[in-house]
C-alpha cells in the first residue's frame, strides 16, 4: 500500500500540529490493521463509534443488502424507505419517553443543533442554559453551548442567551428559570475527562425543569446506546430527558445522527412554518441499514450489561494501580473509562508506550491528563486481559 503521510499532511486540512497519523490498512472486530500489517488492540473504537466492533458481520449483510436495492434518493421526511422507518420504530419502542418520534441526521453536532432549535420553537423561550467542559460538537449551535471558552472565543459572536454551570454542581441550577428553553447536558461528560456527577445532580436538574416549564436535552452521542452499561446513560438516574441526541454508535460504523422527542414537541417542527427543519443526506439508508443491524446486535447479545461487568473488571484491574504507578484517579461507567494521571505529558507517554506495545489509546479532548477508554462492546475475555496487560505496563511508571 502507498504510504500516506505526505498527501495527508500535504492535501487533508490539519486539526492540529501533531496528528496521531496511524495509516490504516484495515480494520476487524476490535483489531486495527496498519498499512504495514501491524495488527492492534483497538481501545478508541473510532471514540466510541464501533460499539459492535469494527465491521461485524451482520452489519456488513445489512449493508450490502441496502446496496442491493437503493442508495440516497430522495430527501428526509418526504419518501418512506424502509431502513429509517425501521430504525426510527425501533428507537420510538426503545425510547426513555412514551409517544416517541425520531429525526434523523447525519452525525452528533447535527443532533444538537437540531434539538436546540425544537426547544426554542416548542417552548417559545431563547435562554439555554450549559455546563462548563461539556462538548456538543463544533457546529455553530453546538459551539455556542460548549463549555470551554477557550475554543468558543475565536468564533465569537456565538448564540445569544447561553449561560453556562459547573457540571454536577446543584447549586448552579438557578441558573434555570422560566426564561430557559432548555438545558443541555451529557448525563456523563466523556470529552470533559470522563465526568460522571455527583447522584444528586441529574435528577435535581430534572426537578428544576419541571419546575419552570424548561426542556431537558441529553446528549447521549457518546454515551448512549449501551456504552455506560445500561442502554440509555440517564438511566443510571432514573432521569428521563425530554430530547435525546444520540449519534456516534447509532451508525453501526456509518455516519449517522438523531434528535428524539415526544411526538408533543417534535410536532413544532411541522408547522408554522412548515419545513424548517431539512436535510438532504439525514438518515440515509445506509447508515440506518448498518445502524438497524448494530442495534439488533446490541440489544440481542446484552451489550450493555456485557459493557457493565468489562467495565467493573477494567476499573477494579486499574484500582491497583493507584498505589504503585501514575495513576491519580480512575472514573467512568461500563466500557467509558477514564484514567487521570499527573500531567498531560505523563498521559500521552502512556498513550505513546501502548501504540508501541500494540494498543489503541487516547487522551480526552478537553483534558489531557485524562486517557478516555472506548473499546468496542463487543471485546472478549481475552482481549481485554491483553489490553489491560499493555495498559499496566505502560501506566505503572
Ligand atoms: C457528547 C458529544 N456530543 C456531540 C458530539 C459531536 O458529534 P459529531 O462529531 O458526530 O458531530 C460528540 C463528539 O465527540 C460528543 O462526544
Amino acid at each position: 500500500m502507498p504510504h500516506l503521510h505526505d498527501p495527508f499532511r500535504a492535501h487533508l486540512a490539519q486539526t492540529s500540529a501533531d496528528p496521531d497519523g496511524l495509516e490504516v490498512g484495515s480494520a476487524l472486530g476490535a483489531r486495527v490493521t496498519d498499512s504495514d500489517g501491524r495488527v492492534y488492540l483497538d481501545f478508541l473504537a473510532g471514540i466510541g463509534v464501533c460499539n459492535t466492533g469494527h465491521r461485524h458481520p451482520a452489519v456488513l449483510d445489512a449493508v450490502r443488502a441496502q446496496l442491493d436495492r437503493h442508495l440516497h434518493v430522495m430527501v428526509f421526511g418526504e419518501w418512506m424507505q424502509e431502513a429509517p422507518v425501521r430504525l426510527a420504530e425501533r428507537l420510538a419502542a426503545l425510547a426513555p419517553f412514551s409517544d416517541a418520534q425520531v429525526y434523523l441526521g447525519n452525525s452528533g453536532a447535527e443532533g444538537v443543533e437540531g434539538a436546540l432549535k425544537l426547544a426554542r420553537k416548542a417552548t417559545g423561550r431563547q435562554r439555554i442554559v450549559a455546563f462548563e467542559g461539556s462538548y456538543h460538537g463544533d457546529t455553530y449551535g453546538a459551539l455556542s453551548v460548549l463549555g470551554v471558552e477557550a475554543l468558543r472565543t475565536p468564533f465569537a459572536p456565538l448564540l445569544p442567551g447561553i449561560a453556562f454551570r459547573p457540571f454536577g454542581d446543584e447549586k448552579g441550577l438557578a441558573a434555570v428559570n422560566p426564561g430557559t428553553a432548555a438545558v443541555i447536558v451529557e448525563p456523563i461528560q466523556a470529552e470533559g475527562g470522563v465526568r460522571v456527577p455527583p447522584d444528586e445532580f441529574l435528577p435535581a436538574l430534572r426537578r428544576k425543569c419541571d419546575e419552570v416549564g424548561a426542556l431537558l436535552i441529553f446528549d447521549e452521542v457518546q454515551v448512549g446506546l449501551g456504552r455506560t452499561g445500561t442502554l440509555w446513560a440517564g438511566s443510571h438516574w432514573q432521569v428521563v430527558p425530554d430530547i435525546l441526541v444520540l449519534a456516534k454508535a447509532l451508525g453501526g460504523g456509518l455516519p449517522l445522527g438523531a434528535f428524539v422527542a415526544p411526538r408533543k414537541i417534535m410536532k413544532t417542527l411541522a408547522t408554522d412554518p412548515p419545513l424548517s427543519h431539512l436535510t438532504t443526506f439525514g438518515g440515509h439508508p445506509l447508515s440506518c441499514a448498518a445502524g438497524l443491524a448494530a442495534l439488533d446486535l446490541t440489544l440481542a447479545e446484552g451489550l450493555p450489561a456485557r459493557a457493565a461487568v468489562l467495565g467493573i473488571r477494567l476499573r477494579d484491574a486499574m484500582e491497583k494501580l493507584k498505589s504503585v504507578g501514575w495513576l491519580t484517579a480512575l472514573r467512568g461507567k461500563g466500557l467509558l473509562v477514564g484514567l487521570e494521571l499527573p500531567t498531560r505529558e505523563k498521559a500521552r507517554l502512556v498513550v505513546t508506550r501502548c501504540r508501541e506495545r500494540g494498543l489503541l489509546i487516547g487522551c480526552a479532548l478537553h483534558d489531557e491528563r485524562v486517557i478516555r477508554l472506548t473499546p468496542p462492546l463487543t471485546l472478549t475475555d481475552a482481549e481485554l486481559d491483553e489490553g489491560l496487560t499493555i495498559l499496566s505496563a505502560a501506566i505503572s511508571g
